[in-house]
């Protein structure tokens, strides 16, 4: 087979591994091997399901490089499985778990966003993400602790191109679980913080906060980006915020951290800006993802520039990052 016959067949077939990878995840099959291998029997048992299905599952995935059968019907964590465990530091579970569950049946309605512009999300749960997540508190948990899986690294790569030095109080906007502003604080002693989002996602932001001995310098804030955001901070960061929502949806967000920030105040929009030319880049995959999911997308240059003019901001500058994400400097004008 030529090498393009076999790439465009392994995409056919991508969603095969997402589901696999999904059902070993949700099993919590690693977190059972944390110990040591198993047999498959043993396994079985212990997850509540069949062993003969259930053999037949981890086998695949072993030949795809996740855990591994030693002796004949005996599994063990490898490298890659050991992500898989609830408890690692660096697990993607939670990402394994989001992207299998209600992403998995939004993806299947991408027909339906290209043909329509309008969510696969809503078209299958009948309302927007965020609007559902309120109501799932299990789903909006584990979706703070994906969007810490797949955006968390991107944190020491921001710190490490960004100097938040001249700041003193930094409000993390849409700051989710926390986890960002956590790292940005213990680096950066001096400065004070506060985690806005909604009222149910902030209050893990305040436990996690405690956990971290930081909430004598953090504050949290429950509200909607769309109505006001927390006035007086001297940097408003939004990571991945702006690219889950349209212009319009954006403009509004913009406005109200326009009417908030002082005029010596600098807004970072944390995202990738999107490159020219055919090279391979995450964002554009991240950009069909906020198609189908949330209804955003991700941009280039001239449109942050635009969004943000509109806004009332200058976008002064965009300095790139090791971690894939590009940090959009701008100041009101
Ligand atoms: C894609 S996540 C990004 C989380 C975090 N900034 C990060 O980089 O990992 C978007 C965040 O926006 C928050 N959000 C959604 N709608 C909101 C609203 N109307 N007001 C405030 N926050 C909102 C969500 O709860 C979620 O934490």
């Amino acid at each position: 087979m030529s090498n393009e016959r076999e790439r465009l067949s392994q995409m056919a077939t991508g969603a095969w591994l997402t589901q696999m990878v999904y059902v070993a995840a949700k099993l919590e099959i690693a977190d059972h091997l944390a110990k040591g291998s198993r047999t498959v029997t043993d396994l079985a048992a212990a997850v509540n399901v069949q062993a003969g299905p259930l053999h037949r599952l981890l086998r695949g995935l072993a030949s795809v490089g996740v855990f591994v059968e030693g002796e004949p019907q005996q599994f063990a964590l490898n490298p890659a499985a050991e992500f898989l465990r609830d408890d690692h530091p660096q697990s993607v579970r939670p990402l394994v778990i989001m992207t299998g569950e209600t992403q998995y049946e939004a993806w299947a309605d991408l027909l339906h966003s290209v043909q329509t512009g309008k969510t696969g999300f809503e078209h299958r749960f009948g309302r927007p993400l965020f609007d559902y997540l309120g109501d799932h508190p299990d789903q909006a948990a584990m979706f703070d602790r994906a969007m810490t899986s797949i955006h968390g690294r991107e944190t020491a790569a921001i710190l490490d191109a960004y100097d938040f030095r001249p700041f003193r109080r930094v409000v993390d906007v849409g700051g989710g679980n926390g986890s960002q502003l956590i790292e940005i604080l213990r680096k950066h002693r001096n400065l004070s913080g506060m985690v806005f989002d909604l009222p149910h996602v902030v209050e893990r932001a305040r436990v996690a906060l405690q956990a971290a001995n930081l909430a004598n310098r953090c504050d949290t804030r429950g509200g909607s980006f769309f109505e006001a955001v927390p006035a007086g901070c001297d940097a408003y960061l939004l990571r991945h915020i702006i690219h889950d929502w349209d212009d319009a949806q954006s403009h509004t967000i913009l406005k109200c951290v326009r009417q908030a920030i002082p005029q010596h105040g600098k807004l970072l929009i944390i995202e990738t800006v999107i490159p020219p030319g055919n090279d391979p880049c995450f964002a554009k995959l991240l950009d069909i993802a906020m198609l189908v999911i949330p209804g955003g997308l991700e941009r280039t240059h001239e449109q942050y520039t635009a969004l943000l003019a509109e806004a009332g901001f200058q976008l002064t500058r965009v300095v790139p990052t090791t971690g894939g994400v590009d940090v959009i400097e701008a100041v009101p004008v």
